[in-house]
């Protein structure tokens, strides 16, 4: 080691600065995060030199073992009351595995956990709640508003990390079925790590702690953390790394409907979604989500459309609503609800250069009803028919669902798992799909389902809307 570095490592405390967002550390001040691309996020930490901090880490007596003599484990899996929610976890929750549930603060983490304690509770678990941040008259409030007596739920309010620990250490030694809540993550603290409660160094040490201890004890653990929308706490998104499973609790503030999504998995497949209705006593699963996407879809609506669109491997009927509107003054605007703005930009022009719609003085306002973000390029054409439907003031034709991809030149691209997405649609009694040409059959029954294959945006605009008085869809294609 070079003499500087040994001296400066003997000497004074040593500071670096990190990133708050994404956990960057760099030797000086930086205001934009070469990572993250975050502006002002650089907060001076100092770092802990003592050996004995990481005391933890190392554990003595471990071999490499060769692959292939070592027994294939099992996973057990704990099943946890709401079906939904074993799902996104891949079949239920693994002993042993942390799972960090992130959401905004408010979005309902605390309910889906107390609500999680309780039906486990009910399957002969002790349940070990901790809450940095709630007290134990306001978690029984909680708990008396969801009709949770309480049995089998052990609550401690508690904020150092350490004695957080110490009480879960203790707690499992007495009992073996032990499974633990830490609400949340950004309220513990650790002596002898720098920075508040709820900064990146205090948030990744405690999770790395938390993490060592479920594996060493075969206790699952599922901790909570906020995100805000400005990212102004160490986000989960440092902490994706550390943990076992990752699950986002979403929802738009003026509907009930949440969505809890899994972005990590070390034991199941990512992407998978769960449904939840929030309402007067706690969280309650939606079981048939397309009738609850589409409970305001009105055939006749102009400007809408709906797609079968997949979450993970569960196929979801959504409604997409557009409205287009001349811009008086000033450049167009379009405004994205729950589709990826840029994916907005390509279509309208797509739409412009491919199919003749004159978009350039229109407002394009894209709406994605219940809240839900849809981010797969498949629902392209149910984008541009919404668009075009709004535009020529034209009603798409009855009974439609629509999927596809856009591509630049107004080709329209394959989808996967149609048939999974077009079950769906006969499921909930939709007549036809307009679609991509199919490259093969698809291995359903095609007397239930009448399939409108389109190779460019121009045709399926044609094919889509239906042939009312206004509409002039065909003739301003043709003069493309
Ligand atoms: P909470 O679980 O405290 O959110 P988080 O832990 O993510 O910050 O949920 C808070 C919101 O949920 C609060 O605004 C009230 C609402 N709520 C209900 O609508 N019904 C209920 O039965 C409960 C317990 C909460
Ligand atoms: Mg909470």
């Amino acid at each position: 080691m070079p003499k500087a570095n040994l001296r400066s490592s003997q000497g004074k405390s040593k500071t670096v600065f990190v990133c708050q967002q994404c956990g960057k550390e760099s030797p000086k001040w930086l205001g934009h995060c070469p990572d993250c691309q975050a502006w002002n996020s650089f907060v001076e930490t100092a770092v802990s030199l003592s050996p004995a901090s990481s005391d933890w880490l190392y554990s003595t007596g471990n071999k490499a073992q060769e692959l292939s003599h070592v027994a294939k484990a099992t996973f057990p899996r704990l099943h946890l009351g709401f079906a939904e929610l074993n799902r996104v976890l891949g079949g239920g929750l693994v002993p042993g595995s942390l799972v960090l549930v992130g959401g905004e603060p408010g979005i309902g983490k605390s309910t889906l956990l107390l609500q999680v304690s309780a039906m486990a509770a009910r399957n002969s678990r002790v349940v070990a709640y901790i809450s940095g941040e709630e007290s134990i008259n306001q978690v029984k409030l909680r708990a008396e508003r969801l009709n949770i007596s309480g049995e089998g739920i052990y609550f401690l309010s508690e904020s150092s990390l350490a004695a957080v620990l110490e009480c879960l250490t203790s707690l499992r030694a007495e009992r073996s079925n032990l499974m633990v809540i830490i609400d949340s993550i950004q309220a513990m603290y650790l002596e002898g790590v720098a920075g508040a409660p709820g900064s990146i160094a205090q948030v990744r040490e405690s999770t790395l702690r938390l993490e060592h201890w479920a594996k060493q004890s075969g206790v699952p653990v599922l901790i909570t953390g906020h995100v805000t929308k400005e990212g102004a706490i160490a986000g989960p998104g440092t902490l994706e790394h550390i943990v076992d499973v990752v699950l986002y609790f979403e929802g738009e503030p003026f509907s009930s409907y949440r969505v809890l999504r899994s972005v990590k998995n070390r034991f199941g497949s990512t992407n998978e979604i769960g449904i939840f209705e929030m309402g007067d006593s706690g969280l309650v699963e939606v079981d048939n989500p397309s009738q609850i996407f589409l409970s305001a879809y009105k055939e006749e609506a102009i400007g809408s459309v709906v797609v079968p669109t997949l979450e993970g491997s569960r196929p979801l009927l959504v409604e997409i609503q557009a409205l287009t509107t001349t811009s008086n003054f000033g450049p167009p605007r379009r405004i994205a609800n729950g589709v990826d703005f840029n994916r907005l930009l390509l279509i309208a022009a797509v739409l412009t250069k491919r199919a003749g719609l004159k978009l350039f003085n229109q407002d394009i306002i894209v709406n994605v009803t219940g809240g839900l973000k849809l981010n797969e390029p498949a629902v392209d054409l149910g984008i541009a028919l919404a668009i075009a439907s709004s535009f020529h003031d034209s009603k798409s034709i009855s009974g439609l669902v629509v999927l596809g991809e856009i591509g630049l030149n107004g080709e329209l691209r394959g989808v996967p798992r149609v048939e999974r997405r077009v079950a769906e649609a006969i499921r909930l009694g939709f007549k036809s799909c307009l679609m991509p040409k199919l490259k093969s059959k698809l291995s359903l029954d095609h007397a239930e389902i009448q399939l409108i294959e389109a190779s460019s945006v121009a045709e399926a605009l044609r094919l889509g809307l239906s042939k009312s008085k206004g509409n002039v869809i065909a003739s301003a294609a043709k003069q493309s």
